[in-house]
């Protein structure tokens, strides 16, 4: 088993090995004489997994109420917030108690919004269950719900006590799940980590996953370390997402998170190379890379509709758009664009999308 300490405003530990689900009542209970967890979880993970969690969590005096969503993107709404409210209220969960999140980025999302804000806080706990809530999710407080105006419109950010990485738990994700998690961990690479990326273009991550885990989890730390509350580096890990959340939307959401954001780090890395900041290989290692895990390399989305979608998504009040841009596989930067750039900027980079298909 590897750990890593966060050292933000609540510092915990992330740890990252194999059964460690088996521990959660350990963790839950450790410093805590008697807590009740209400674990929130989705209908695929609750068949495979919840009884487990039952177990251990019972082993330790700690009663658990289950509170079950439907698994998908759809869940990350006001209804299931209130559903999880609903139990916490109607079970009379006091501030000893703790919510446990045993789930992927969704289940995380809604579990630690409604530990956030019931009772203006309780214990949250994080049992990702999905490549991308391991490498990304779980890690460093974000949460939130969508609204009808966009993706995660709604959130906080609030820091968990510890999260539980169980690497066994990834033999059962369907692999396009598990392809969705590798963009995370292809996004790590690229704007911090040249060596992993060449890894991943060399070698296949699953035989040597917690290594693989452990390393996009301390990237993540280093960034979270240093900008907790978002207000600059932190963007960096948003790299791929300017673009990869509008052809999310425009898709609406059937096509999965991870896919789009390899569509929207291509995007960006052509538009970087536009402007003549990123070194040529960028894009066509990306690509390869792409291919070499199934991820998609293109959209057919047009550029006024990706521009439009941006343009809904960003951040409200600022005349500026800040883009992750690398500058070569392993150094990215944020770059600040005048927002009337963005659209001719979406049309290079697409413009090039149909040139290198056509090759
Ligand atoms: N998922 C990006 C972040 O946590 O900042």
């Amino acid at each position: 088993m590897k750990s890593l300490n966060v050292k933000c405003s609540r510092p915990y530990d992330v740890f990252i090995g194999k059964n460690l689900i088996d521990s959660i009542g350990d963790v839950v209970s450790e410093n805590r004489r008697k807590c009740r967890a209400l674990v929130l979880t989705d209908e695929t993970v609750r068949d495979l997994y919840y009884a487990r969690a039952l177990r251990s969590l019972k082993s330790c005096g700690v009663e658990a109420v289950p509170c079950v969503l439907l698994p998908g993107e759809a869940s990350k709404s006001f209804e299931s917030y209130n559903k999880v409210i609903g139990v916490l209220t109607e079970q009379e969960f006091s501030r000893q108690d703790v919510v446990v999140s045993l789930g992927g980025g969704v289940v995380g999302d809604v579990a630690g919004f409604a530990a956030s804000t019931y009772m203006r806080g309780i214990g949250l706990f994080q049992v990702p269950t999905t490549l991308l809530a391991m490498v990304d999710a779980s890690v460093g407080g974000k949460n939130g719900i969508n609204s009808e105006k966009g993706k995660n419109l709604i959130g906080t950010i609030y820091q968990p006590e510890s999260v539980l990485c169980d690497t066994e738990l990834l033999k059962t994700l369907p692999d396009e799940i598990f392809r969705d998690g590798l963009a995370e961990v292809i996004k790590c690479g690229v704007i911090r980590d040249a060596r992993l990326f060449a890894a991943l273009e060399n070698e296949d991550p699953r035989l040597r996953n917690e290594d693989v885990i452990y390393r996009c989890v301390e990237i993540k730390r280093n960034i979270v370390q240093e900008d907790e509350t978002d207000k600059n580096i932190r963007h960096l890990l948003n790299f791929g997402h300017t673009y990869g959340h509008a052809v999310e939307k425009l898709s609406g959401y059937t096509i999965r998170h991870g896919h789009a954001v390899m569509i929207g780090m291509i995007l960006m890395a052509r538009a970087a190379r536009n402007m003549k900041l990123c070194r040529e290989d960028c894009v066509p290692r990306l690509k390869n890379i792409a291919r070499k895990y199934g991820l998609p390399v293109s959209t057919s989305f047009r550029a006024d509709e990706l521009t439009a979608a941006v343009m809904a998504d960003k951040k409200r009040g600022t005349e500026l758009l800040e883009l992750v841009m690398p500058l070569t596989i392993g150094y990215a930067e944020i770059v600040p664009i005048r927002l009337d750039r963005l659209d001719m900027l979406t049309a290079a980079a697409l413009n090039e999308q149909s040139d290198e298909t056509q090759d």
